[in-house]
């Protein structure tokens, strides 16, 4: 069964004529983070990041995976750029690797800028939307060896590259956003290990909770024009107790800086229970659908968390869903490749984002994760999470079918009328 489309409907991607994925304006799009993808580590001035030390570090990813190759993206990314305009997307969700546009002491590192403006240029001449995320995890080594982000120091240094590259690119983006999914920066970072840099204490975690936080804040202002509350919640810090961050004045305001848009990624649900004082424990539910990496297959949730967030933050910026996606074994039989749980995935994760679009939360878009296979961080290379195949011993990419239900859907729905 696993395998079997033919159970398909013909276009299951083709959404009822009143959804508003029809929209020309609603943009969708694909996404990647520079490390998994972009291997050539050690080229061109490139310096080490946090992931290359930690994924050299035997014991920290599966099968003992590094991103040194990757997709070996940094020298074929001409050519991917063509599989993201034969996807037919409006828009691209990339990362810059701060190591590799900076040296030690600050300065820029032109070969590394040389790359993204390549590559942006690129994008805008084929009419894609770019969007940037300047810290998706891959902070440079020299700096961890400072204290990373247990040292506030470090969040004048983020709004330094900031600022280097929003000049440097500018009129290149069309939209910035300052750090992916900043919790697992700080929890799996520096409260139990399971990422880069691999350091496991909770006052750590919570300390570079607030730096990344601070560093967001103080970015702002360089790379936009101009969170939501300016306070962190009080049960924060009951679960590790002790654990509250220094806090200066004047950072919460630094950190509820007003916002353009407000990125949200999501994958699945976590069913809790109490363990009778601060924390919680997991309790899987039995008898639910699941990924390969065996998260809960769960749309409705991102529907409520949407309409949730719109309820709560009476200030909410538009929102863009700017990571949504699964991974699964997905094998080449014959030249092809066939995803029908990927498939039915999306589909219901679209119909829970147009849910909420009608319940009047300001979406404007959607980012599938990921355009291909990659680094998927402590998983290595196991876990395919792309719309398209890579097979990671040769570097062919092929279009799995999710992929060619996406391209047909959008080639329809972008035709001139
Ligand atoms: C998210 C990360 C992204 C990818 C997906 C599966 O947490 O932002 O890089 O690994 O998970």
């Amino acid at each position: 069964m696993a395998n079997d489309t033919s159970a398909l409907p013909e276009d299951p991607f083709s959404p009822p004529p009143d959804s508003a994925l029809w929209r020309r304006d609603f943009l969708l799009g694909a996404a990647t983070a520079a490390y998994q993808i972009e291997g050539a580590v050690n080229e061109d001035g490139r310096l080490p990041s946090i992931w290359d030390t930690f994924s050299a570090t035997p014991g920290k990813v599966l099968a003992g995976d590094t991103g040194a190759v990757a997709c070996d993206h940094y020298h074929r990314w001409e050519r991917d750029l063509d599989m993201l305009s034969a996807l037919n997307v409006d828009a691209y969700r990339l990362s810059i690797a701060w190591p590799r546009v900076m040296d030690e002491a600050g300065r820029p590192n032109p070969k590394g800028l040389d790359f993204y403006k390549r590559l942006l240029g690129r994008l805008k001449e084929k009419g894609l939307k770019t969007f940037v995320t300047l810290y998706h995890w891959d902070l440079p080594q020299h700096l961890e060896d400072r204290g990373g982000w247990l040292n506030r120091d470090i969040v004048y240094r983020f709004a330094d590259y900031a600022d280097l590259m929003s000049r440097e690119l500018a009129g290149q983006v069309d939209a910035w956003a300052t750090l992916n999914e900043p919790w697992c920066s700080a929890y799996l970072g520096y409260g139990n290990g399971h990422h880069a840099p691999g350091l496991a204490d909770g006052r750590f975690a919570t300390q570079a909770m607030h730096h990344l936080l601070l560093a967001h804040g103080s970015a702002l202002p360089v790379i936009l024009d101009p969170l939501l509350k300016g306070a962190y919640p009080d049960d924060l810090f009951e679960l590790w107790p002790g654990t509250e961050p220094l806090v200066l004045d004047g950072d919460m305001q630094t950190i509820a800086a007003p916002l353009d848009f407000l990125g949200i990624n999501y994958y699945f649900r976590t069913n809790v229970m109490s363990d009778g004082a601060h924390g919680f424990i997991d309790v899987p539910l039995p008898d639910v659908e699941r990924t390969q990496m065996g998260w809960e297959v769960y749309p409705d949730g991102l529907r409520d968390l949407l309409i949730g967030f719109n309820r709560t933050y009476t200030n909410l910026p538009p929102v863009y869903i700017t990571e949504n996606g699964m991974a699964s074994d997905d094998k080449v039989i014959d030249g092809r490749v066939d995803d029908p749980q990927r498939i039915a995935f999306l589909k219901r994760h679209l119909e829970a984002v147009d849910a909420a679009l009608k319940a009047g939360v300001d979406i404007r878009g959607y980012f599938v994760w990921s355009l291909m296979d990659n680094f998927e961080w402590a998983f290595g290379y196991e876990r395919r999470f792309g719309v398209v195949h890579v097979d990671y011993g040769t570097q062919k990419r092929t279009f799995k079918r999710s992929a060619e239900l996406i391209a047909t859907f959008l080639a329809g729905r972008n035709a001139p009328s």
